[in-house]
């Protein structure tokens, strides 16, 4: 089949309000738009301004009405908790009207927040939709975070209630959720007035009479009573919930979604761009706590009327590297979403793929990564294992759905192995220098998205219009900063390199060595301190600090590098992968007094470099080099 992209793309570029309202049909509105785009509205301009509507009732309410009651809208598996549980459309409705009810009589009303800390379980789902069915504004917190991640969040988004679950499970290890939590609620300043605590058997959580509610007696009461959540009026424009994501400094930014453009977005997604149909089975094999969970894992595939896979596991150890093909035949997945670093933790434990031979999945039509950089060596053993299609496609949380892919519901374009390949209808990418003027084809630069953000995109960050201009907006007037680097080749296929500031990407976590440099200095015995990103063969990065110690230290430096270690597992979580901590002398810096992190990234790598003109002292980047060698890097 010829591709559609061309045109559809062509057509979008003629007209993008004609196109997005033709996209907006699919949704079922409670005041359809009149006006597709303000441009005077917000930051820059906000979507569908004058409709209202309910994202809950387009996941949820609008396909049991239309047929699709007794069909699978969730799929809970397991391995970790030893279940599989099917929820139909009917019975995840009637979850999420009887929990909204629960929520609104705990106080939460329309505007209000309410954080989510929960592992990957059908309830995180419902507490989400739940939410937005009576147009409070959720905000999940991934489960790796730790406490003091959590408490800034919380201070950020002042919830009116906390919905958790007692503990995750991680391989090997239950991690308990509640004296996280406890211990978050204590460090903020703005505190939830409740907790909806669900409690799991493997780890039960203490109760604070006053505060705490318990999850499982409280719905029971509700449904006893008959009790049931409408879908509450919003605008469009109504915020749907924020997500936190790592920015370049240790306060993480609030990306705000709406409700009527993210819908009329992600809808348009799973057909043109994911090649799903309505009741097919979806899985997005990630956590609800990432934009991909969000957008992949929830609210994509039940606005598009198909079953979505709630995956508590991981690719390998649960129990083995087959993992994810006995849940691909068992549930009939027709496509899966990962990020490469769970393919790279495949092929390490199952190079051969002897797994693969044990299951039937005929079933599968095509792999999609996203998350960090697919390295054309995982692309290609995926393809030859799986002898189906391999799509790259790059977004960010900030997105909330795809920048540049490879449209497979409009036809696949020929994949080229280290591309996402082209940009989908709404983006207009570019390449540009510092003075925001294009690159020529081939010239790598700064990738930049000409406003407006089609629908879906951030409108702004929460509660402040100021750090977004100034985070993406004001560097190249007229453009979306993305702070990725890249390149386009002669087929119009774009490639993207690198980060333009200091997130490194870590087992496709997007983390900052900003804020970890931040955690870094404020131990008691460290001068001076770097962080970088080193290559990793499974987790793409890993995370390398560098410290200084002050004069007259009595510990032992391993000592120091022990507790570093630690104090980052306590301050950020485990989520960073924090594990390499090196003491030197000095570090290496121009003679202005700028710490070479670039060129100790390239040591740190075996990449070659060149000695910066601006070095202060080429000495110490010897002694950067012995040190990591001592370490084993
Ligand atoms: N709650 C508590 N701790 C968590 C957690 C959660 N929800 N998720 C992860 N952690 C912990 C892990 O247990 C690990 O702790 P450890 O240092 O004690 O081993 C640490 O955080 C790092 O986790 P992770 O990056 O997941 O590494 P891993 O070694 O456990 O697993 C992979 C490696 C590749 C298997 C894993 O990263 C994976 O499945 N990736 C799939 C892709 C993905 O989910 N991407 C997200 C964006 S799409
Ligand atoms: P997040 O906001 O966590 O989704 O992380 C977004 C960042 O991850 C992007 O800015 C990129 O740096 C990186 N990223 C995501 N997807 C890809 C991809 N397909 N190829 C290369 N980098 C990617």
């Amino acid at each position: 089949m010829t591709s559609r992209y061309a045109e559809t793309y062509a057509r979008w570029k003629r007209d993008p309000q004609q196109f997005w309202a033709e996209a907006a049909r699919e949704i079922d509105w409670i005041a359809p738009p009149q006006k597709i785009f303000d441009e005077t509205a917000g930051v820059y301009g906000r979507w569908f301004p004058d409709a209202t509507c309910n994202t809950c009732y387009n996941a949820l309410d609008r396909h049991v009405k239309n047929g699709r009651a007794d069909q699978r809208a969730i799929v809970y598996d397991s391995p970790v908790a030893n279940t599989v549980r099917e929820y139909t459309y009917a019975e995840a409705l009637a979850e999420v009207e009887t929990l909204a009810a629960v929520i609104a009589d705990l106080g939460v009303s329309k505007g209000d927040r309410v954080i989510v800390y929960m592992p990957m379980i059908p309830e995180a789902v419902f507490a989400m939709l739940a939410c937005a069915r009576i147009g409070a504004v959720h905000s999940v917190v991934f489960g790796g975070f730790a406490a003091k991640e959590l408490a800034t969040r919380i201070d950020d988004a002042r919830p009116k209630l906390v919905l958790a679950a007692s503990c995750g499970i991680e391989p090997g290890r239950v991690v308990a959720y509640k004296p996280l939590l406890d211990q978050a609620i204590d460090l903020s300043v703005n505190k939830p007035a409740h907790v909806l605590m669900l409690q799991r058997p493997m780890a039960e959580a203490d109760m604070k009479p006053a505060r705490d509610v318990d999850w499982a007696e409280a719905v029971a009461a509700a449904k006893k009573a008959g009790r049931k959540a409408a879908c509450v009026e919003l605008r469009a424009t109504d915020p749907l919930y924020v997500l936190y994501t790592s920015g370049t400094t240790g306060v993480p930014k609030g990306v705000v979604r709406d409700n009527g453009g993210h819908m009329v977005a992600l809808k348009w997604t799973m057909k043109n761009l994911y090649g799903v149909e309505p009741g097919e089975a979806f899985w997005a094999a990630s956590d609800v706590g990432w934009v991909v969970g969000h957008s992949y894992i929830v609210y994509a595939p039940l606005l598009h009327g198909a079953t979505s896979i709630v995956y508590e596991g991981k690719p390998v150890g649960t129990p083995d590297a087959g993992a994810f093909w006995r849940v691909i035949s068992q549930h009939k997945v027709v496509a899966l979403f990962t990020a490469p670093t769970a393919f790279r933790a495949i092929k390490k434990e199952d190079s051969k793929a002897e797994h693969l031979k044990r299951y039937d999945l005929s079933c599968m039509r095509t792999l999609f990564l996203a998350g960090e950089r697919a390295d054309p060596d995982t692309v290609h053993w995926a393809q030859d294992i799986l002898k189906k299609p391999v799509v790259d496609h790059w977004w960010q949380t900030e997105t909330g759905w795809c920048i540049v892919g490879n449209p497979v519901g409009l036809g696949l374009l020929p994949v080229k192995a280290g591309s996402p390949t082209v940009p989908m209808p709404g983006y207009d990418v570019q390449i540009v220098d510092e003075g925001a003027r294009p690159l020529p084809q081939g010239q790598m630069g700064s990738i930049v998205v000409k406003l407006p953000l089609p629908p879906g995109c951030l409108p702004t960050l929460w509660q402040n219009d100021a750090r977004m201009k100034e985070s993406y907006l004001d560097e190249f007037p007229g453009f979306y900063k993305t702070a990725d680097a890249g390149y386009v080749d002669e087929d119009g296929y774009l490639y993207i390199m690198g980060r333009t500031d200091d997130i490194i990407n870590v087992a496709g976590h997007r983390l900052s060595t900003g804020g970890m440099e931040e955690v870094l200095s404020s131990h008691p015995d460290v001068a001076e301190c770097a962080v970088i990103g080193v290559k990793d063969n499974l987790k793409g990065e890993a995370p390398c600090g560098f410290v200084v110690l002050k004069a007259g230290v009595s510990k032992s430096p391993e000592q120091v590098e022990k507790e570093i270690v630690a104090l980052v597992r306590e301050k950020i979580g485990p989520v960073a992968a924090f594990k390499i901590a090196v003491t030197v002398d000095r570090l290496p810096k121009t003679r202005s007094g700028k710490i070479l992190r670039a060129t100790m990234k390239k040591i740190a790598d075996h990449d070659s470099w060149t000695m910066p003109a601006t070095i202060d002292d080429p000495a110490i980047l010897d002694e950067i080099a012995t040190a990591l060698e001592r370490k084993g890097v």
